[in-house]
């Protein structure tokens, strides 16, 4: 039974690591931009991030992006499509847009653009639907679709 399992979060996902019981912002983005810092731990870092929410967190997981690891990065982009805050989309636009990046993170950033829901970003999910890198251009086209249903669920609550 789901709601007999700790370790789901109120996103409904099973995380690959618990997150840290740290409140604080600034530290944890102190953790998770470190590089000489066990990657569970910044994983830790980012759910909590995840959890607070809100600018300064966006902010702060976005501040990993310059990070060397592609893992740390892809989730960080995962997370932020859970989140679904539109403070997120420069940042996601900005690891798309970059050719020399990861490509598990392009395609995680291109879905995130999806799962925000926010049609600002309808403009460079079309851009990069052809991609050269054929998981890119495929997330992007899943994330256009993706995109379309969640502002269209959007209209019918408002309504
Ligand atoms: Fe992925």
């Amino acid at each position: 039974m789901v709601e007999d399992r700790p370790e789901m979060s109120e996103f409904d996902s099973v995380d690959p690591a618990p997150p840290s019981s740290d409140s604080d912002v600034s530290s944890l983005r102190i953790t998770i931009c470190d590089e000489d810092e066990k990657m569970f731990q910044r994983m830790r870092a980012l759910f909590a991030l995840r959890n607070i929410g809100g600018d300064d967190s966006i902010d702060a997981l976005a501040a990993a992006f310059s990070s060397n690891s592609a893992l740390l990065k892809h989730e960080i982009a995962y997370v932020m499509g859970q989140m679904q805050d539109s403070h997120a989309i420069p940042y996601l636009t900005e690891r798309l847009r970059d050719m020399d990046e990861d490509v598990m993170v392009r395609h995680e950033a291109a879905e995130a653009l999806g799962a925000i829901g926010d049609r600002i970003a309808l403009g460079v999910l079309e851009e990069f639907k052809d991609d050269r890198d054929i998981v890119v251009a495929e997330s992007c086209e899943v994330a256009l679709d993706l995109l379309e249903w969640v502002s269209s669920k959007r209209l019918n609550y408002s309504e």
